[in-house]
């Protein structure tokens, strides 16, 4: 969950410029002061149940597994659409783009949150750390995902795979 993830990066910016030999007050000393950290969590699972763990692929019966939620319990900051913006864009995920050709079909998720199958989105591709463009994921292949909001708890599902080139159609990989 992403409020455990961003949560402990917070705390070793926070204890940088402290040399390692002076103790301070931040840095988490024991096993036990990193559970206290966890426990952001205990009040909800920071989602609901969606309708299906599964997209919905137009004109198939297939779809992609929904693999990772982003807590509604997650900072605000990072859970506001800019918020994800930054956060993707700092993992090196673009919005699908490759000079204006649309690579990749739509598709959509029942998230039980009363508004039905819903259009994903956005569709992010891995962008190789070459600034915005996707034209390489797209063509060779790599990391991508769509995501959604749960528009009744706040939390972002994501349905994140390892996609073949488009040679192949974007058929997934084994384990991806
Ligand atoms: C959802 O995407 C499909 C294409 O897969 C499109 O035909 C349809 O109009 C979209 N629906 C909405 C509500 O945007």
């Amino acid at each position: 969950m992403l409020s455990l993830l961003v949560f402990p990066a917070l705390m070793a910016a926070a204890s940088l410029p402290f040399s390692s030999a002076i103790p301070h007050p931040l840095r988490p000393s024991s096993a036990s002061q990193h559970r206290e950290l966890a426990t952001r969590q205990d009040s909800g699972t920071g989602y609901a149940q969606p309708e299906s763990w599964l997209t919905v692929i137009p004109n198939s019966n297939l779809g992609e597994p929904i693999n990772v939620v982003i807590s509604s319990q997650s900072d605000q900051a990072v859970l506001s659409d800019t918020g994800l913006q930054s956060y993707f864009s700092s993992l090196f995920f673009s919005p699908n783009n490759c000079l204006g050709i649309s690579l990749g079909d739509q598709q959509a998720a029942n998230l039980n949150d009363g508004q039905g199958v819903v259009n994903q989105t956005a569709l992010y591709r891995y962008n190789f750390g070459s600034g915005t463009l996707t034209c390489q994921e797209s063509i060779n292949g790599g990391e991508h995902f769509r995501w959604w909001r749960q528009s009744s708890t706040g939390a972002i599902f994501i349905a994140a795979s390892v996609e073949m080139g488009a040679s192949k159609n974007h058929m997934i990989v084994d384990n991806g």
